[in-house]
């Protein structure tokens, strides 16, 4: 079976601190997946390696059967056609977000494929439907709510349909309300046939989610992988590996 993703053996480390060891991670086309694990585990480095933010110190990523360092992405029409397939919703919105208002910030992607002015009109006009932000349209991004700019930001990133959304603790910071729909949203997605990656240790919210749940260790290294039930009903190796 070909895999959408592949991680072999892949190590980083940030001047000498170990953030990855070791990863084998295999991700098939339409999988939604929460990526566990302490403060500190990678989780975060391993989203960005995912998306050819950092590039592995040793070991490969594969994407659809091409690899991504950082010569393949040095080709500027392989990196759109990537970076259109596979979007990103940072941990830190403020980070994410840059333009003056929140219809340019939903453009810019999609301006940046040169797309036509009409189909671009057209995505934005969904996204804000999808995320309800119609009314926010014109505000500043930087002076929204938190819960109104990580919906700003994944409208920003769902503009250019992308196949693959890694998003990084999305929920974090986020009332129960917008917990709800962005759960309710993110469900729909991957039933649409997006696959997901998502670090998170908000367990409440996982369930009914995501059907894999892959456990990296304070070691840097996955330890676990499998069915979400199975291994959030799993008390004791929870406790043990600081995840309760
Ligand atoms: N920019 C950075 N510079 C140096 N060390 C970093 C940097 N970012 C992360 N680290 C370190 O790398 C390890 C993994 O971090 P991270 O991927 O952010 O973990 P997580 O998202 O699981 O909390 C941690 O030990 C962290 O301190
Ligand atoms: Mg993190």
């Amino acid at each position: 079976m070909t895999h959408l993703i592949e991680l072999q053996k892949v190590f980083f480390q940030y001047k000498g601190n170990h953030a990855l060891q070791n990863i084998n991670l295999k991700i098939q086309e339409g999988d939604s997946i929460a990526l566990i694990g302490p403060n500190g585990s990678g989780k975060s480095t391993l989203l960005k390696i995912i998306n050819g933010i950092v590039f592995p110190d040793k070991g490969q990523v594969v994407f659809d059967g091409q690899e991504i360092n950082a010569k393949t992405l040095s080709n500027t029409n392989f990196s759109k056609q990537f970076h259109k397939r596979v979007g990103f919703v940072f941990q830190n919105s403020d980070a994410q977000l840059f333009c003056p208002n929140v219809y340019e910030e939903i453009a810019f992607g999609p301006r940046q494929m040169q797309m036509e002015e009409n189909e671009v009109n057209n995505r934005v006009s969904d996204c804000l439907k999808m995320l309800l932000i119609e009314h926010l349209k014109h505000r500043e991004p930087y002076h929204l709510s938190e819960g109104e700019k990580r919906k700003v930001a994944l409208a920003a990133v769902l503009s250019l349909n992308p196949e693959v959304l890694t998003l990084d603790e999305p929920m974090d910071g986020l009332d129960p309300r917008t917990k709800r729909f962005l759960k309710e949203l993110l469900t729909q997605i991957n039933k649409a046939g997006k696959t997901i990656i998502c670090a998170t240790h908000d367990f409440e919210y996982i369930q009914g989610l995501f059907k894999k749940v892959i456990v990296i260790s304070e070691d840097h290294t996955v330890i676990r992988e499998g069915n979400l039930e199975e291994i959030i009903s799993d008390e004791p190796f929870l406790l043990k590996h600081n995840l309760k």
